[in-house]
């Protein structure tokens, strides 16, 4: 079973070379102007990885606060002073220690795992736990927002896929020249019992130098959805906004 937390742990070094190629971080604080309410002003995102500047540019006055169970993805947002002095507070807590969270910062009047962020969860116990411990966390009529690759049923396999994932061989997705040596990274998606596992594979001018495995839960959007209802939410949005590379689920309390 992979250990998505650890391999973050490594992985966090090559995070920010891997988003940057495309802009990841602007539609996701976008999504979130069109999906919270004036009245929507203390936010956690349960999920922050390094960091999101453009919050701070497309939600103003907001009061953020930022958590997520990868200590080294947390140095990174921490060591960059400027964007770290903008959150109301960064704390390391992983999803199933969140009833803990809430008894120390209060209730919120929304909650967001994004950028691809929940799937990363053991098994769907483990997202409907997450779900119960967000509707304790919430303010009345708060709102749960969540994403997740837009899975597509493949028939002749019988089970979901990434569509327009390249499957079973090693491609190279980017190159950099950073301090006069090129680094690389590959990856490798495969499909396993549920689970899409992307393998990345990292090199120094051309020798390998790290490795890591994640996992990703495929669920289709109605399990996921009839879990936020079975939670107590009201599922007030489903869907992919044409700005946004995931599919989208927000529930309301
Ligand atoms: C794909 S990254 C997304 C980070 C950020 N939201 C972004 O869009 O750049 C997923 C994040 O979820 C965090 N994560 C995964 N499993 C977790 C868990 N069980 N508890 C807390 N955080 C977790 C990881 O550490 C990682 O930072």
């Amino acid at each position: 079973m992979i250990d998505n937390l650890k391999s973050y742990s490594v992985f966090a070094e090559y995070y920010q070379s891997l988003i940057n190629h495309r802009d990841h971080a602007g539609p996701i604080a976008r999504l979130l102007k069109e999906l919270l309410l004036p009245s929507h002003r203390k936010l956690l995102d349960a999920a922050c990885g390094q960091g999101n500047r453009s919050y701070f540019e497309i939600l103003p006055g907001m009061s953020i606060f930022a958590s997520d169970g990868s200590e080294q993805m947390l140095e990174r947002l921490k060591a960059d002073k400027a964007l770290f002095s903008k959150y109301e507070q960064v704390a390391e807590n992983q999803w199933e220690d969140l009833p803990g969270f809430f008894l120390k910062w209060g209730k919120f009047d929304a909650i967001f795992f994004l950028g691809n962020s929940i799937s990363h969860a053991s098994d769907l116990d483990d997202i409907e736990n997450t779900f119960y411990s967000c509707i304790e966390g919430l303010e009345g009529a708060g709102r749960l927002i969540i994403d997740m690759r837009r899975w597509h049923m493949d028939d002749m396999r019988g089970h979901l896929i990434e569509p327009g994932r390249v499957e079973g061989k090693r491609r190279l997705l980017l190159q950099e020249t950073s301090n006069g040596s090129q680094v690389s990274i590959f990856d490798f998606c495969s499909y396993d019992s549920g689970r899409q596992i992307i393998d990345y594979f990292i090199e120094k001018d051309g020798e390998p130098i790290a490795s890591v495995g994640f996992s990703y839960l495929m669920v289709s959007p109605s399990v996921v959805a009839s879990m936020l209802r079975k939670a107590g939410f009201r599922v007030v949005f489903e869907g992919s906004p044409d700005y946004y590379p995931y599919y989208v689920l927000s529930g309301e309390k």
